[in-house]
């Protein structure tokens, strides 16, 4: 999840500046994105419900030209998938700013140029982790569901205790844009910010984050763990038994970044146990399956993966695609480059 800035390529791997780009949008966008996409591009939106990669497959052999795919992580773009892309097509455009759902390794061994959508959607996504931070530590959803089902009888001075966030310690695995984003709203809040990165921040950084070596040195010392980091091979099932129990009695534990980073026996036993307290979680592993005993935990807040739900990011998320790949085709800087 965190932004990462590169330069543009050469003129050598892109189409002729002097043309429009032709791109075939394979995921569905809201109405304002594919209205900003066909005024840039010539624009072919994916028909139907069967797979896009077939139509795209279909047009190319009645000879339509794409220069560029437009998806996003409803479509993977995985070894197969890449293969079988038309000759022509030079870019991949995910409307995302992960790209654990791309083979990066295929895309360059095809020569093809991968955008997505860097820090655009770090305020919204910034805001739905203090969403889930405070509706895991103020039990949403069991205050919800008394709520909802019409059995609160009024207020008694025993009603379903939460946590106050001030006085506690965030701790921030991966501070890139968003987990910097999410420091910041912590420090209003008045919440200590302790992080683990692979790089440190400059000792005189604003957000006066203290870093913290491993991902275990964290858990030991924060009582709210936020996953703030990219999906990778070194962070994939970080959030194990070993890390569980090394964190400090009463954990919450956020996820607002990938649920694969989560291996769901060891958090399930640990918040059914109460070695952790309670978990706020917008992504899942193998979404949109959610492994069902989550159901059953009332001291799990979930969302359906609505980090970047938001007008402001949806717009931001198609313009600077469209900017990325309007300074690529014209040899001009770009900042939202990842291969
Ligand atoms: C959302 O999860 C994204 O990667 O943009």
């Amino acid at each position: 999840m965190e932004s990462r800035a590169c330069n543009g390529g050469s003129l050598s791997d892109v189409p002729d500046a002097s043309t429009r780009l032709s791109v075939f949008i394979a995921s569905r966008f809201i109405d304002e994105v594919r209205a900003e996409i066909s005024s840039a591009f010539d624009a072919v939106f994916a028909e139907g419900e069967g797979d896009p990669l077939d139509e795209l497959d279909r047009r190319s052999r009645a000879g339509e030209h794409f220069d560029a795919v437009f998806f996003s992580l409803d479509r993977a773009m995985g070894t197969d998938e890449i293969r079988r892309l038309p000759e022509d097509i030079r870019a991949l455009a995910t409307y995302s700013v992960g790209t654990d759902h791309i083979d990066l390794a295929t895309a360059a061994e095809r020569g093809l140029a991968v955008f997505n959508t860097p820090g655009v959607l770090a305020d919204s996504v910034a805001e739905n982790a203090i969403f889930l931070m405070l509706g895991a530590a103020r039990r949403a959803t069991e205050n919800l569901e008394l709520l909802r089902s019409r059995a609160w009888s009024g207020w008694k001075p025993t009603q379903i205790i939460g946590r106050q966030l001030a006085g506690r310690t965030l701790g921030i695995l991966g501070m890139g844009d968003i987990g910097e984003r999410i420091a910041l709203r912590a420090r209003a809040f008045r919440m200590e910010i302790h992080y683990c990165n692979r790089r440190p921040l400059p000792v005189d950084h604003p957000v006066g984050a203290q870093y913290r070596e491993s991902a275990a040195a964290l858990v030991a010392d924060c009582d709210v763990l936020m996953l703030a980091c990219p999906s990778t091979p070194a962070t994939r099932g970080i959030v194990d038994e070993a890390l569980l129990s090394a964190a400090r009695p009463g954990l919450i534990v956020v996820n607002i970044a990938r649920g694969d980073l989560v291996l769901d026996d060891a958090l399930i036993a640990a918040l059914s146990d109460g070695r952790v307290w309670a978990a706020g979680l917008d992504v899942f592993a193998g979404e949109p399956r959610i492994d069902e005993r989550y159901f059953d935990l009332p001291n799990v807040f979930m969302l359906p993966h609505i980090g970047s739900s938001t007008i402001e990011a949806r717009l931001g998320m198609g313009r600077i695609l469209i900017a990325g790949l309007t300074a690529w085709l014209r040899g001009e800087p770009v900042s939202n480059r990842v291969a």
